[in-house]
């Protein structure tokens, strides 16, 4: 920095080389999904199986307003008054939102979650409330948060930026494994840190696409229990399951308050409201001896991150709750059904292109996922950036690495195919696209 203040006298403007800036700004960690979408978007010909974004097809302008005015009729019949229905919508609110209410009674209907509107903080996406839970309970240099590997970027992001090391536990075929987390657990404090936490998507995980079973979450909780951590449980995609496919969350499973559940509503109503929440039920006693669930106390955090979210954007949002009756999984079956026909398109697709015998010879292999936007195909080279670029180019179709999501390195060989914004006519072409890629590109040793 000193450097650069010289710098700046002698030429008048402070300039900044990357070396004097933080962590996360020089990572090129940090920077992986920029350069996908960037490279992705250089091609906009290309059909893209390289993001998760939702499907847009339902996105209509007219519908904002209908919800927003949903919510201040709301409001109305509820008996607040229009002095401070003004106020709500445009002073600054409460840091910890206004719809709590209406997300605790859909917690209720859609996940069997009981808890109270105080233990739920409305934050900027679930990205805020990853960063918000991880500042508040990583206190000391030794503290290390756990994760899946592969896993989502989000929460690697937010740990560089808090300077907070992540330790990876290696997804097996069906997700998380239990005793890899105890084993992951015991490792960090053989060698002189504190496991915190451990985040994980157990439904229809970005970028895998795997379910952890019934059987998996309780004995996760299980070791969760014995081994003094927090489980970090994000779903954003538990809604997407099959008519009767679904299976209950860590946090209804709960009975000892280990899991601090991260809920977006990027997916269940769309993501350019930045609406999501925390849920942190846990009882924590004040200075004052109040005690007040954890929620209520990281406000503190929030205040000084963002000092409250959108009152717009969650009174669109409280709209659509109040408008399904606190019930966004009746309300999202046939946005349900359109990914789980685009999954079926994916992989029915793959197996017409690759049958049996040219698996082998490609090096092929898949997952078949049981809802959700994503799974991983394997292939027989590298599937890096560069060889993203070049499929995107010549053959007009883009995908992710999936070394972009690995913690620790791997994934070199496989893509992430995300096929919840495609139509199945264009994952269809795309695929067959893909096909072509693959077939022509040399297999490396
Ligand atoms: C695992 C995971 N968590 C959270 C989110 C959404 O976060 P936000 O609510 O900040 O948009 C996504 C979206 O891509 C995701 O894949």
């Amino acid at each position: 920095m000193s450097m650069s203040i010289v710098d700046s006298e002698v030429r008048g403007r402070v300039e900044f080389d990357l070396a004097e800036l933080h962590g996360a700004v020089v990572d090129p960690g940090m920077d992986s999904m920029r350069l996908l979408s960037e490279t992705a978007m250089a091609f906009p010909d290309a059909l893209s199986f390289s993001s998760g974004a939702p499907h847009d097809g339902n996105h209509d302008l007219s519908r904002l307003s209908v919800h927003l005015e949903r919510y201040l009729r709301h409001l109305r019949e509820t008996g607040v008054p229009e002095r401070r229905i003004r106020r709500l919508l445009f002073q600054y609110g409460p840091v910890n939102g206004f719809i709590q209410d209406e997300i605790a009674r859909m917690l209720v209907r859609d996940e069997d979650i009981h808890v109270p509107a105080e233990a739920i903080m409305v934050t900027h996406g679930a990205q805020e409330a990853m960063l918000i839970a991880l500042r508040g309970l990583c206190t000391s240099p030794g503290d290390v948060l756990l994760s899946v590997s592969p896993t989502y970027v989000g929460i690697v992001g937010a740990a560089k930026t808090l300077d907070i090391p992540v330790k990876a536990v290696h997804e097996g075929p069906h997700g998380l494994e239990p005793e890899a987390v105890r084993a992951a657990a015991r490792e960090v404090r053989a060698e002189g840190g504190r496991p915190v936490a451990c985040y994980l998507v157990p439904d229809f995980a970005n970028p895998t696409g795997t379910r952890l079973s019934e059987q998996a979450r309780r004995e996760l909780l299980q070791v969760a229990a014995e081994e003094g951590l927090l489980l970090l449980e994000d779903n954003p995609y538990g809604l997407f399951a099959a008519e009767g496919d679904q299976l209950p969350t860590l946090k209804s499973l709960d009975d000892k308050g280990c899991v601090l559940y991260l809920g977006s509503f990027a997916k269940s109503a769309f993501p350019g409201a930045r609406i999501g929440y925390l849920v942190a039920d846990q009882p924590v006693t004040e200075a004052d001896g109040r005690v007040r669930p954890l929620a209520a106390v990281l406000s503190k955090v929030k205040s000084m991150i963002s000092v409250g979210s959108s009152s717009i954007a969650q009174a669109v949002v409280g709209g659509i709750l109040v408008e399904h009756d606190y019930d966004l999984r009746s309300a999202t079956r046939e946005l349900a059904r359109t990914y789980l026909e685009r999954l079926a398109a994916t992989t029915s697709s793959l197996t017409e292109h690759f049958p049996a015998q040219r698996y082998a010879e490609h090096g092929v292999r898949w997952n078949t996922p049981r809802g959700g936007f994503f799974l991983v195909l394997e292939v027989g080279f590298t599937a890096d950036l560069a060889a993203m670029e070049r499929c995107a180019r010549d053959y007009g179709v883009s995908w992710a690495p999936m070394s972009m999501f690995h913690v620790d390195g791997g994934g070199d060989r496989a893509m992430r195919l995300g096929f919840s914004n495609l139509s199945t006519e264009d994952i269809r072409e795309g695929i067959s696209r893909l096909a072509r890629f693959i077939t022509e590109t040399p297999r490396t040793a």
